[in-house]
């Protein structure tokens, strides 16, 4: 109390006297009893007075020099700031005092306001970062006199007025970062004379006018992102100066005229982006030059003529997309010489011909849309690009003959509105639906709506009551309630409700809830493949946005899953669980349709993803930052608490992965896929079949098959230390045992990719290991229960005695039986 008490005197003496403050600070060598401060206690003075180091101050009141994120010269004067709290205002801090001032690096600090026109006295300025912000307003002029910046980025505010154009004096800059903003007007032509650039993003703007042909003057140049803005008028033929670009992407503008041939000559380039433009004329030979490309998009344009057969020099392209063009002509033979292709689409054309035998050479092709073009001849049947296909569309063409057989096992395939004829081949109705032959008049089978192919059989007959049966079947699980108790819940949702179109309500329907179903065919196209977003466990994950607006997640199960009793049972449990409970940390249902022609789940929409998918790539996994991770492991720990504690009986939920955990835009936690949860009845056996997933499951499952809460506990423990790490921490358990791991320490196994983490995170952090490491024990009965884990995380916090960088996995693991009290009992 006394330490605080006498700060407040010394903030209210400071308006009086510099003298009080002088002392305050603790920096005799500077303090001469002067009236006139010095430069250095005006760095003090703007640091205390932004007011964003409150917290820091209290601690150690010795010199600003010490307040986390601040690094001083030798000689005391500030030289960099570099914070990762919320700070506010940004002309709370008055840049006109850091006259040594090299570094500013205040991303996702929550930044407010405008860019002060003070920025422009920070004249040693090498490397300003205010990405991530809230800042708004135009860019100053005054950033001019940042002669020695470096790099420049101020992604992701609200920032509007064009791009200076004075800009182009900081000669020194290597990276220019404006993207997500609101910058408009046209992009200057001056920035050619920036020399030193190495990247260039301006995308998500709402820039316009042309691509100044100036860029071809950026010889350094080797990332160019134009895209999403209103950029017009046609490619300049010197961007074909920029001999080193590696990624360009000019994506979603509005830009016109020919592709200039000149593109042939960045061979370095591996990323070409000039998809939803108005391209028009051909697209040039000379694109064979471009060997290092492995993504090439050029669809959503007008360009005509045919496909080069330079083509076949792009051998390390992945993915070809030229769809919803005017291309002619014949699909190249050409094109089966492109071994590394994953991802084939040129539908939405006006291409003619046969399919290419030599398609079939495409050993890796997994998806494949040649659709709505003229196509004649037969369709493709070579085996070995037949069975490593996921997703076949070639409907609406002109294609003749019988429908292979080997196709009854692609996952997806459309062949509808062809000419095929003959019989449907067995078993292809087990697996696929009827619109995926609809449309080919001459089809025959006696199934999917098609008409025998000889005189009605026995097999037919057979074929009937099957049908039947399974439709009653169907129709027999509808009548779904009643099934158990959750105190945890308000009993609101009814199964026969059914909802107006395009009614915001969207709560639970059954398949007589027609018109929510067809708002949902509508949206999705009846499940077209460009609104998969994934196939999970079981089934695929559609996106879909409703007439009203909303976004939901489309979960269905594929014909041949939906006839597969697991499948089948792991779709309804999860409709039966979840239609039960409800948690800010649980995925929300909103309908259900079970039905033999419309097996899915409505859900609500998780704009991130899965945690699995974040984590694996780099710059997702930058963005979920230590304190958005430790939200996350405790918004899963309290969802399944509440399975554990709050249910009656108590729901376990069998798969907790980094794949079941989803995230909304503002990287919180949800858990997912109930599937395969299981209700502890007290009646009922709790022997199971093991599920889950592999590395998540615990070890007593093995042998014992018993299910209980603590398999839970172990896999959160294992997800736990995945978030922590940043990878599964498979290798890292195997190696736990040994001495040498022992000796590790935790910092050493935090994912690299993230700045350590302060000192406020650092004891959540700490508490998580020790919590994580005690989850995944492998006796059952030595691992807490999701309560007392919930427990810990609500409590106090208790200090750690040693830094973060101190502590050693020993010690943590010796730690447990202090730190996690409820674990004593
Ligand atoms: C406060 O900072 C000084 C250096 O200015 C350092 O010697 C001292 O250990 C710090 N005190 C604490 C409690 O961190
Ligand atoms: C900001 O600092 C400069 C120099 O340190 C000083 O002259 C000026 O008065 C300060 N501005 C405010 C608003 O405190
Ligand atoms: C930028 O530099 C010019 C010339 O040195 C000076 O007149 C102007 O005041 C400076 N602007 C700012 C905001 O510091
Ligand atoms: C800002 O841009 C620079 C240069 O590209 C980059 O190193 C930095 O990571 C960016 N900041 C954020 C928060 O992404
Ligand atoms: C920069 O590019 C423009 C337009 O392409 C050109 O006219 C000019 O000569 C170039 N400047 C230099 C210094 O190369
Ligand atoms: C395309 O760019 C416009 C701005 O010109 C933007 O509003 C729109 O969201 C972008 N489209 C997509 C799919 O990102
Ligand atoms: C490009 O857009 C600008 C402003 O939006 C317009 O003035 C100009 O005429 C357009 N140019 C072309 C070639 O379409
Ligand atoms: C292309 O990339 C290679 C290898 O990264 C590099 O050595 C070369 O300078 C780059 N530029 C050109 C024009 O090839
Ligand atoms: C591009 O390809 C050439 C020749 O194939 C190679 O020498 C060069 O290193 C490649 N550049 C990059 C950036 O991979
Ligand atoms: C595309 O080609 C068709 C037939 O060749 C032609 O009628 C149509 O006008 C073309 N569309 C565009 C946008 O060029
Ligand atoms: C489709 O093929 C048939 C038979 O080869 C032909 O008669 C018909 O004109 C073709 N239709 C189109 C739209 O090309
Ligand atoms: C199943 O587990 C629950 C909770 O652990 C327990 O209450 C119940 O008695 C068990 N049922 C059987 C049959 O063992």
């Amino acid at each position: 109390m006394a330490p605080s008490l006498s700060i407040s005197i010394v903030l209210i003496a400071w308006a009086t006297s510099i003298f009080f403050y002088g002392t305050y600070l603790d920096t005799p060598a500077q303090f001469v009893g002067a009236s006139e401060p010095s430069a250095l206690q005006l760095e003090g003075k703007a640091l205390l007075d932004s007011g964003w180091w409150g917290r820091a101050k209290t601690s150690n009141a010795s010199g600003h020099c010490e307040w986390p994120g601040i690094t001083c010269n030798a000689g005391g004067s500030v030289t960099e700031i570099g914070v990762a709290f919320n700070l506010g205002v940004m002309s709370k801090l008055n840049l006109s005092s850091f006259p040594n001032l090299v570094r500013l690096d205040l991303h996702r600090t929550g930044l407010q306001g405008s860019i002060p026109v003070e920025i422009g006295k920070l004249s040693k300025l090498t490397y300003l970062d205010l990405s991530y912000n809230s800042l708004t307003g135009a860019m100053p002029l005054s950033l001019t006199n940042l002669t020695q910046l470096v790099v420049f980025n101020v992604s992701s505010n609200q920032i509007t007025g064009p791009i200076p154009a004075s800009l182009s004096l900081l000669i020194h800059l290597t990276h220019v970062v404006l993207y997500e903003n609101q910058i408009n007007g046209f992009i200057p032509s001056e920035i050619g004379k920036l020399r030193n650039l190495v990247i260039l993003y301006l995308h998500s703007n709402m820039l316009t006018g042309p691509i100044p042909s100036t860029l071809g003057n950026l010889t350094n140049l080797e990332n160019l992102i134009l895209s999403s803005n209103q950029i017009n008028g046609s490619i300049p033929p010197e961007i074909g100066n920029i001999r080193n670009l590696i990624f360009l992407s000019l994506w979603n503008n509005s830009l016109n005229g020919q592709i200039p041939s000149t593109i042939g000559h960045l061979t370095n380039l591996t990323f070409f982006d000039l998809g939803s433009n108005q391209i028009d004329g051909q697209i040039p030979s000379t694109i064979g030059h471009l060997t290092n490309l492995t993504i090439l998009y050029l669809d959503s344009n007008q360009i005509n003529g045919s496909i080069p057969l330079e083509i076949r020099n792009l051998k390390n392209l992945s993915t070809l997309y030229l769809a919803y063009n005017n291309l002619t002509g014949h699909i190249p033979v050409e094109i089966g010489t492109l071994n590394s292709l994953l991802t084939l689409n040129l539908s939405h054309n006006n291409l003619i011909g046969h399919i290419p035998t030599q398609i079939g050479n495409l050993h890796s092709l997994n998806f494949l849309d040649l659709s709505h073009n003229f196509m004649s001849g037969e369709p493709p049947i070579e085996h070995e690009t037949v069975d490593k296909l996921q997703s076949l569309d070639i409907s609406y063409n002109n294609l003749t003959g019988n429908v292979p057989n080997n196709y009854v096992s692609i996952k997806r395939v459309n062949l509808s509105y062809n000419s095929l004829t003959g019989p449907i081949p067995i078993d292809f109705d087990q697996y696929h639906t009827p619109d995926t032959l609809i449309g080919n008049k001459y089809l025959c089978g006696d199934t999917m709506g098609f008409p025998p192919c000889a005189p009605t059989s026995n097999k037919s007959t057979v074929t009937k009551v099957k049908i039947f049966v399974t439709i009653a079947i169907s129709l027999g699980f509808l009548v779904l309630g009643g099934f158990f108790l959750c105190r945890c819940m308000v009993k609101e949702t009814q199964f026969e409700s059914t909802e107006t179109k395009n009614g915001n309500l969207f709560s639970i329907w059954n398949y007589d809830g027609h018109i929510a179903y067809e708002d949902i065919i509508e949206a999705t196209e009846d499940f077209d493949l460009k609104y998969c977003i994934g196939t999970g466990g079981y089934g695929s994950v559609y996106k879909a946005k409703l007439p009203g607006g909303k976004v939901i997640a489309l979960k269905k199960l594929h014909r041949l899953e939906a006839e597969n009793p697991t499948f089948d049972m792991s779709f309804r449990n999860e409709v039966k669980v979840l239609t039960e409970i409800r948690h800010r940390n649980i995925i929300k249902l909103h309908g259900f349709c079970l039905h033999k022609r419309c097996m899915f789940l409505v859900y609500e929409y998780m704009e991130r993803g899965s945690l699995f998918c974040i984590l694996n790539s780099d710059v997702e996994a930058m963005e979920l930052d230590w304190s958005k991770r430790v939200n996350i492991i405790k918004g899963t720990a309290h969802a399944l608490s509440y399975l554990h504690r709050e249910c009656i009986p108590a729901i376990v939920h069998r798969d907790i992965t980094s794949n079941n955990i989803l995230l909304n835009n503002k990287l919180e936690a949800v858990v997912s896929d109930f599937g395969t949860a299981k209700l502890l009845d007290p009646d009922s056996s709790n022997q199971t079949l093991v599920v889950g997933t592999y590395g998540y499951v615990a070890p007593e499952l093995a042998y014992t098959m018993k299910v209980t809460e603590k398999c839970d506990v172990y896999s959160f423990g294992v997800v736990a230390l995945e978030i922590l790490m940043g990878k599964h921490p498979m290798e890292f358990m195997t190696s736990l045992s040994s001495t040498s791991s022992q000796n590790m320490m935790l910092y050493e196994i935090l994912d690299q990719r993230l700045p350590p983490p302060n000192h406020l995170v650092a004891q959540d952090i700490f508490l998580i290991a020790t919590i994580a490491f005690a989850c995944i024990h492998t006796k059952p009965k030595s691992r807490p229960t999701m309560q007392c884990v919930t427990q810990e995380f609500l409590s106090p916090k208790k200090s750690i005695a040693k830094p973060l960088h101190a502590v050693s996995l020993r010690q943590l693991r010796n730690q447990e039986m202090h730190m996690v009290a409820c674990m004593r009992e």
